[in-house]
């Protein structure tokens, strides 16, 4: 047999630095500002914080400051906080029952090699702060500072020191926009949290301390149409409030899940959504609800994702069951029991005129005896609409029964006072 004509050089196996290992763990943990903001902000509630301070510069690019009231750190926790492998958040090594949202102690090292870190920090005895620093992955031992009780995290030039990971950072806007995203859903997810966010100088949210109600209304905005839903089922419980099929999105952002307190963008969870409102709305569109599931922390492991925003459950098919029954009982049709579902009737072109000021109200007699309000519209696709924006400024009404009765459901259309009625479409 002919030789090889380019025999490659056998590859030497060597031991990475420990900075090489800590550029690797940034890259799959901090993907981009709203990444490295939503690990600090994770680590402030871990630290029992009730009130977070938040600001972003140049959509968190050029600085991110966390300032938090939690537990605090003295100078050597300080050195270890920012160590490879460095957790105070697991108790035991079995790793089946983590209870907090961080576990992996790699977030402020992955931090700190990236960008320009400093921590000030203060437990609630102490005299006096220490700040720290990690550039780059070069620590500056920490030195006496002025500081309250609590935490301060800094962290500038987010990727000064991987410049080829910086080109793909995207406009202030976008980033900016991420960065508020991850925020609303900690929001959600910590209600008992004061929470203030700025962004390049502007007031985002500010959030007081909440009721989990309170702070849904705050971050949904839906106050007029949310349906409450409390259920249980083999350990399983899920709490929270979906809104009716009639207020819909183009996209699934308003959708926000929490398990076991965690925020989370996951799979199994997002399917059930869309089978349970598949018949009642239309293809393309996502309801806006905010859910709590609360399992047993041996029945979920939240070890599978760097991010730590997947999860995989021990019990899928309770998880599924009792997601796509609660949501569809809470929405009244009762497609959960003997498979009734709602069908809508065509919208009733009624032209019920309301002053633009006030609160949209269906007319009196729109509901009769037997139903419901399941639904409040503020959005409709218009799609062969000859006046979208009147349609972007209309309301509709959907009743239905609440014991899932298979006539259905009907709408109205409800339009702004003056406006010349309703459009064709
Ligand atoms: N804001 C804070 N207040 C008090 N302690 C903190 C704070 N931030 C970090 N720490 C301490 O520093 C340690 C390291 O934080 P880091 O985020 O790197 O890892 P982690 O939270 O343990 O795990 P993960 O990498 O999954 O986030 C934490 O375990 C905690 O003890
Ligand atoms: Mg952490």
């Amino acid at each position: 047999m002919k030789p090889a004509e380019h025999v490659l050089p056998r590859p030497t196996l060597r031991r990475l630095s420990n900075h090489v290992i800590d550029l690797i763990a940034a890259g799959e943990v901090v993907e981009r500002p709203a990444a490295a903001l939503k690990e600090l902000a994770e680590n402030a509630l871990d630290a029992g914080a009730t009130r977070l301070e938040i600001s972003l510069l140049n959509g968190g690019c050029d600085r991110i400051e966390v300032t938090d009231n939690g537990c605090g750190m003295t100078p050597d926790d300080l050195v270890m906080a920012v160590e490879r492998h460095c957790t105070s958040k697991l108790a035991d090594e079995s790793l089946t029952r983590i209870v907090t949202l961080g576990f992996r102690g790699e977030a402020l090292p992955s931090i700190g090699a990236i960008a320009r870190l400093g921590l000030t920090s203060r437990q609630h005895d102490a005299d006096t702060a220490w700040m720290l620093r990690l550039e780059g992955g070069l620590l500056t031992p920490p030195v006496p500072a002025p500081g309250a009780p609590g935490t301060r995290v800094v962290v500038e030039d987010l990727f000064f020191a991987t410049p080829a990971r910086r080109k793909f950072l995207k406009s202030a806007r976008v980033e900016g926009g991420h960065a508020e995203a991850v925020m609303r859903r900690l929001a959600l997810s910590a209600p008992h949290c004061a929470m203030r966010f700025t962004l390049d100088e502007r007031l985002v949210f500010d959030f007081p301390a909440q009721t989990l109600v309170e702070r849904v209304q705050a971050v949904l905005g839906e106050s007029d149409s949310l349906i409450t839903l409390d259920e249980e089922r083999h350990g399983l419980r899920l709490t929270g409030f979906v809104c009716g099929p009639a207020a819909t999105r183009a996209t699934a952002a308003s959708q926000f899940l929490v398990v076991n307190n965690r925020p989370v963008s996951d799979p199994l969870l997002r399917t059930a959504i869309r089978v349970a409102y598949r018949p009642v709305i239309e293809p393309g569109r996502h309801p806006v609800l905010a859910l709590h599931l609360q399992l047993p922390h041996d029945r979920v492991d939240v070890n599978v994702h760097p991010a730590k925003t997947e999860l995989r459950f021990a019990d899928e098919a309770d998880v599924r069951g009792l997601m796509i029954g609660a949501i569809q009982r809470a929405l009244g049709h009762g497609a959960g029991e003997g498979g009734v579902r709602m069908r809508f009737a065509a919208p009733a072109r009624q032209n019920i005129q309301y002053p633009v000021s006030a609160p949209v109200r269906p007319e009196p007699g729109f509901l009769s005896s037997h139903e419901t309000l399941v639904g409040i519209g503020a959005s409709f696709t218009g799609r062969g609409c000859n006046s979208p924006g009147l349609l972007r400024r209309s309301r509709q009404f959907y009743a239905g029964s609440p014991s899932g009765h298979p006539a259905g459901c009907r709408s109205a259309w409800v339009f702004p006072a003056g406006s010349p009625g309703c459009p064709d479409f």
